[in-house]
């Protein structure tokens, strides 16, 4: 089977800075994986060259067996309108949700259809309620995001990425910004999504939902991958001391024996 994202040996820099190292990775249809690793280790840079929010500076990535860019002696050219359609196919949530204060939920989920695909109104409609059932939030169509809580305007991120059709979506860090009680919403949401069989990369230190729901772990030290596997492997077998002390470290939650 094509992988949905299959990155080879991918390099970014920012000036001198040699962010990204050499990553090897493939994401199978339907799989989810999770990205663990310390602040700074590249995890954001990653996702962000996946839906080329940055554009590598070497390497090769396949959505669904499509090389993006052109190669042109040796090195990567890309168009602007190639990313544009690109990153429609891989949508993207963040820390910070950035809905439009000035819109309605509906509104939200219904912009990007309109806009960039170019969807009528109408059909926009149907879709933004429909995904906003699939996250639980359809009542809150007509209201503001400032009347909404944190977990719920997260949700509605999803509903709006989750609208565009992506074929892969990538988390980075969505629960991270939010209170404590509010993080189980949300992580039911991309376990619900997961179960569903979307393809899903994402980067999140509950190591509870990388063991539960992800196909695959990657840990990431120093713009590489330094171990990945099953989530029973990487999590309680690793193989580093390095992964072992980030565990450590995050052994709020406690893997069952
Ligand atoms: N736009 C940028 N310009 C310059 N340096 C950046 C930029 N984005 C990230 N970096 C640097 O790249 C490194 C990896 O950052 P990041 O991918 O955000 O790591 P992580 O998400 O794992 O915390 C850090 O040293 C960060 O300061
Ligand atoms: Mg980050």
């Amino acid at each position: 089977m094509t992988p949905a994202v299959e990155i080879r040996d991918l390099h970014k820099s920012f000036g001198d800075l040699h962010v990204l190292k050499g990553i090897d990775l493939d994401v199978q249809q339907g799989e989810a994986v999770v990205l663990l690793g310390s602040s700074g280790s590249g995890k954001s840079t990653l996702l962000r060259c996946i839906n080329f929010m940055e554009e590598p500076n070497d390497g090769r990535i396949r959505i669904n067996g499509d090389l993006i860019g052109a190669e042109r002696g040796g090195k990567m050219v890309y168009r602007e309108n190639e990313l544009c359609k690109l990153r429609t196919r891989v949508g993207m949530v963040f820390q910070h949700f950035n809905l439009f204060p000035h819109m309605t939920v509906l509104e939200n989920v219904m912009e990007g259809q309109v806009v960039v695909l170019g969807r009528s109104k109408a059909e926009a409609r149907d879709k933004a309620l429909a995904q906003l059932a699939r996250v639980g939030l359809e009542e809150k169509a007509p209201e503001y995001p400032s009347r909404l809580s944190g977990g719920q305007k997260q949700r509605v991120a999803i509903a709006r990425a989750l609208a565009m059709d992506p074929e892969v979506m990538l988390f980075d860090e969505v629960t991270s910004a939010l209170d404590p009680e509010l993080v189980g919403e949300v992580l039911k949401t991309m376990r619900q999504l997961a179960e569903e069989g979307m393809t899903m990369v994402c980067v999140t230190h509950e190591i509870g939902f990388a063991y539960h729901v992800a196909n695959k772990v990657c840990f990431l030290q120093d713009g590489q991958i330094l171990e990945q596997g099953e989530p029973h492997k990487v999590l309680k077998t690793p193989e580093t001391s390095r992964v072992r002390d980030f565990l450590d470290g995050h052994s709020l939650f406690k893997l069952p024996d």
